[in-house]
């Protein structure tokens, strides 16, 4: 069976997520760890036929000098995997070092300057040089792997909440003002750009701008590519979506929501920072009120423990009226390492949205709402119902492959990638 060669480009290549799933496909592809925690894995989409990790090749941007070895085995101190597993990959993850090239700075505020190495803070550039570069970087990466396809997945520190200017509808007004001096739009939104002017898939796992804009989807329609995010949803928000439902379909009156967030990574450091807290905020603050269809009180917080590192600890207080009006509570507990949550569903991601474009679907893919806190175009948050979504897409590609593709024939025709 012949699959398309795939290219994996991360922003962010070298966080705690991107370097948990890089180490996870390494560790997939050498057959050392079983497939739990990818969705992709279950049987309802065994028939899709997703691309196999030995076809994937994995590169990125990053703004901090360090190497994916080192940054794996940073991680392993803290737990989150063993040093044993990091060496028996260490050859794959060094194989991809001669892949990574310096990200953008253009407004990401100065939390995250602060984290750049000096040599990317020395790289000055306005909006459209910026675009121009990154667009370069991705399509060198196209040639000299004679990629197929190139799936972009924005792992990078959450950006601070732009004040939003005029927003534009279309990708010609978005693209004059990138030629601005003081063009507003930060990395993330220029780097979603990019990849999409190529006619790559992108992915937002953050709750950063990204592709969310009309005028990033109406590039994507124009380039017959596609998009989806945003933020992942791997923890706390992810069990508001499975019990909200249940309070909604008890008729039981939710009447406050209270969640508190600790946790000591990198991205805790950053999310330290009221500015880009509040994207954070909103982000994991609104799906409760689309669930139950009334607004209880609700109260998110994040607060950075260092001492933590990359375990999470949730808790979550939910207080309730019964039967005759009584009050009742119920609270949970949940506690794991942010990058083993997110990674595997960063793979999924991938394997999903390069099936889509071999499906030739065209705009914001809906179908994987269950992965992202605001998904975008999905007003559905109840996680079954999204679950269902994916379920149904994936039962109607594999019906149409199987009824254009004779039972012996290659599933994959190679296109030629733009240059
Ligand atoms: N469970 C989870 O971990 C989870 C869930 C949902 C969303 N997210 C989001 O995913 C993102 C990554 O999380 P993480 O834990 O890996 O964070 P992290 O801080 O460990 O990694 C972020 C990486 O992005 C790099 N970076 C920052 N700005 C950049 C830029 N402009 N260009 C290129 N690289 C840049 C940083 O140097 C760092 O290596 C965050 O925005 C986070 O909010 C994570």
């Amino acid at each position: 069976m012949s699959y398309p060669r795939l290219g994996v480009w991360f922003i962010g290549a070298k966080g705690g997520v991107a370097t948990t799933a890089t180490l996870g496909w390494a560790a997939l592809k050498q057959g050392l760890v079983p497939p739990t925690a990818l969705v992709s894995q279950l049987p309802q989409f065994a028939s899709l036929d997703l691309i196999p990790w030995d076809y994937w090749t994995i590169g990125g941007h990053e703004i901090r000098q360090t190497t994916l070895v080192a940054e794996a085995l940073r991680l392993a101190e803290n737990r989150t995997f063993s040093k044993e597993l990091v060496h028996a990959c260490q050859e794959e993850l060094e194989a991809l070092e001669g892949n990574y090239r310096w990200g953008t700075l253009y407004q990401v505020g100065p939390t995250i300057q602060r984290l750049a190495s000096q040599p990317c803070l020395q790289i000055r550039e306005n909006a459209a040089e910026a675009f121009g570069r990154i667009r370069e970087d991705l399509r060198e990466f196209a040639q000299t792997h004679r990629l197929d396809h190139v799936v972009v997945v924005n792992v990078a520190s959450t950006e601070p909440k732009p004040q939003l200017p005029t927003v534009p509808e279309t990708w010609e007004q978005l693209h004059q003002q990138f030629q601005q001096p003081q063009c507003p739009w930060p990395a993330s939104v220029i780097y979603a750009a990019a990849a999409l002017e190529l006619g790559y898939s992108y992915i937002n796992f953050t709750p950063s701008l990204g592709s969310s804009l009309p005028s990033l989807d109406h590039l994507a329609q124009l380039r017959r590519t596609r998009h989806m995010g945003y933020d992942g949803k791997t923890g706390e928000t992810l069990l508001k979506s499975v019990l909200a439902p249940m309070f909604a379909k008890r008729n039981l009156e939710v009447m406050s929501w209270v969640g508190h967030n600790i946790f000591g990574n990198m991205d805790g450091r950053v999310l330290d920072d009221p500015q880009n807290k509040q994207a954070k905020l909103t982000s994991k603050d609104r799906l409760i009120r689309h669930i139950l269809g009334y607004a209880p009180q609700t109260l998110v917080s994040i607060e950075y423990i260092e001492s933590l590192g990359d375990w999470k600890t949730a808790w979550d207080h939910i207080h309730f009226r019964g039967f005759l009006g009584v009050p009742m509570v119920m609270q949970f507990i949940w506690q794991g390492s942010d990058s083993l949550l997110a990674a595997p569903l960063v793979l999924d991601l991938v394997r999903f949205t390069e099936r889509a474009n071999r499906a030739g679907h065209v705009g914001r893919m809906e179908f994987l709402a269950s992965f992202f806190k605001s998904p975008l175009g999905v007003e559905e948050h109840d996680f079954f119902e999204q679950f269902r979504m994916l379920h149904r897409w994936a039962q109607q590609v594999a019906q149409t492959a199987a009824s254009q593709v004779p039972a012996d024939s290659a599933p994959f025709a190679p296109q030629q990638h733009r240059s």
